[in-house]
């Protein structure tokens, strides 16, 4: 049964460490999709984005879209570009609850300027980088749930989640 929560959003909305939070309290595994990209490659995501470029890497993703088919009762956190394809979002909501970190855009991007290399950053103005954030917006509205990431640290924000995924249950029940 497709019952995975999936966290999806900007790069910096802390996608990785809300999620690893997450399934600790409920009890899941934690997967994501740039670790298994990685696994499958041999070489992380900036070294597969300088040797082989982001299209090659993003049809990678589509693959691993594939391989979420498997899943079952997991947290999954995407790569922030992952669901920006027309027909991605609605294949990520037939995988289980899609969990929208969304928030501020300058809060974001001072996250993800400081942690971690980040290919879609390099070469990029803060406005362009903004200008993508925008664009992807219409696909991460399209998730079941939506949750503020700007304020809090990770515990707080998978607290945030935890009580939007349990009032969607009894609503939906
Ligand atoms: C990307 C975000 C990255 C990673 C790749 C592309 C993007 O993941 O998948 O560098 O297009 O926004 P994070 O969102 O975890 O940084």
């Amino acid at each position: 049964m497709a019952d995975n929560v999936i966290l999806v959003g900007f790069m910096g909305a802390g996608k990785s460490s809300v999620g690893r939070i997450l399934a600790r309290r409920l009890g899941r595994c934690f997967v994501e999709t740039d670790d298994m990209i990685s696994a499958r490659e041999g070489a992380s995501v900036p070294e597969i984005f300088a040797t082989k470029g982001e299209a090659y890497f993003r049809a990678v993703e589509d693959e691993a879209l594939g391989w979420l088919a498997l899943k079952s009762g997991d947290v999954i956190a995407t790569g922030g570009g992952l669901p920006c394809r027309v027909g991605r979002p609605a294949a990520l909501r037939a995988l289980g609850t899609v969990v929208w970190l969304s928030g501020d855009f300058d809060t974001f991007y001072r996250r993800a300027l400081r942690a971690g290399e980040r290919p879609m950053l390099a070469g990029r103005s803060a406005d362009e980088v903004r200008a993508l954030f925008h664009a992807r917006e219409s696909f991460y509205r399209q998730s079941d749930v939506s949750v503020d990431a700007t304020d809090g640290g990770p515990d707080q924000v998978a607290g945030r989640v935890l009580s939007a995924l349990r009032l969607r249950e009894r609503v939906e029940r």
